[in-house]
């Protein structure tokens, strides 16, 4: 068993400085916020008089309603940031706007930004702690705590992820989730097969320890613990990156009858948004080996996790 241990980062930014044992450590006051959730009165005073802003330059349903949430639950103020209708508009950079939140009194910011790196920036203009919320193709560090902790919580007879496979599908390319579970699942010792098609999986990932890459599903998926489907994120690719949507249908869509080669006991994920009937069957979407849903409610308890102990649990 291991030892409870002090998180010692003053923001979350990715998750490759932190260690299996803060990892494991959040997980657990994550089950504390679980506790919390689950009473008549979700509230708890622990971040009162605190404040905290979302920074949101692209769309989010997920991540930026459950940190409301998760911050709300501990009594914090929160203001909402949404580029389109701010002085962005008029000018003003990016600088200037933080500077301006700022005099507000910020305590932390969760910032999404299409950029790759911006929050990485944004914590050198600023005192305040900073979490990523998801900076472009790079990373989204609470999608992959959540993500794990699922698996965790839900995994029937869990006892590690040594020895776990985890199978990610679809448009790695272009997947912040990805690169973030990646990270995350082989720190804590689980295999990760990439599948999809040769264009949409970076050669440089099939090289990070723990990793492979197999381009047909049914192969990749044979023995899997938790198969994570993902979107074709259309909205980053060029087009040509494969040859019609009803050719990576007939090919890659996972579906109830593909999960037969997994492990029995194996759960099927999907960060959302999903498109149904694209990349995952609607029929397993909703069948009882999907975690698709306890995933988007452990966003809550993942992020209250997340923003006390950088407010307030953190080791100084
Ligand atoms: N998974 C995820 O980041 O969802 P949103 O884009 O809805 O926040």
């Amino acid at each position: 068993m291991m030892e409870a241990v002090q998180i010692r980062h003053r923001h979350l930014l990715d998750l490759e400085d932190w260690s299996a044992s803060e990892i494991e450590s959040l997980w657990r006051t994550t089950d504390a916020m679980v506790e919390v959730m689950q009473r008549k009165v979700k509230k708890v005073p622990a971040l009162q008089g605190l404040t905290i802003v979302t920074l949101f330059f692209e769309n989010s349903t997920r991540t930026r309603l459950s940190f409301e949430r998760a911050a709300k639950a501990q009594s914090a103020e929160v203001l909402n940031f949404a580029a389109g209708g701010s002085s962005l508009s008029k000018g003003e950079s990016l600088k200037d706007t933080l500077k301006a939140i700022d005099a507000m009194q910020a305590d932390l910011y969760v910032v999404r930004h299409g950029v790759a790196g911006t929050p990485h920036q944004l914590s050198r203009w600023t005192d305040a702690a900073i979490v990523n919320a998801g900076d472009g193709r790079r990373a989204h560090p609470t999608q992959a705590l959540l993500d794990g902790y699922t698996f965790r919580q839900g995994f029937r007879g869990f006892d590690g992820f040594r020895g776990k496979r985890l199978v990610i599908v679809g448009d790695v390319m272009h997947s912040r989730v990805a690169r973030s579970n990646i990270g995350l699942w082989t720190k804590l010792g689980a295999e990760v097969v990439l599948c999809g098609p040769r264009t949409l999986l970076p050669t440089e990932l099939g090289h990070w320890p723990g990793v492979q890459r197999c381009f047909r599903l049914e192969e990749a998926v044979e023995g899997a613990h938790a198969v994570m489907a993902l979107r074709m994120q259309r909205e980053r690719m060029q087009s040509g990156l494969f040859p019609s949507l009803s050719e990576y249908q007939a090919r890659y869509q996972l579906t109830a009858k593909v999960m037969e080669h997994a492990h029995p006991d194996a759960l099927v994920m999907h960060p959302g948004p999903m498109n149904r009937d694209v990349e995952i069957e609607g029929v397993l979407a909703d069948s009882p080996r999907s975690v698709i849903e306890q995933q988007v409610a452990n966003g809550v308890p993942v992020r209250m996790a997340v923003l006390y102990s950088l407010l307030v649990g953190r080791a100084r």
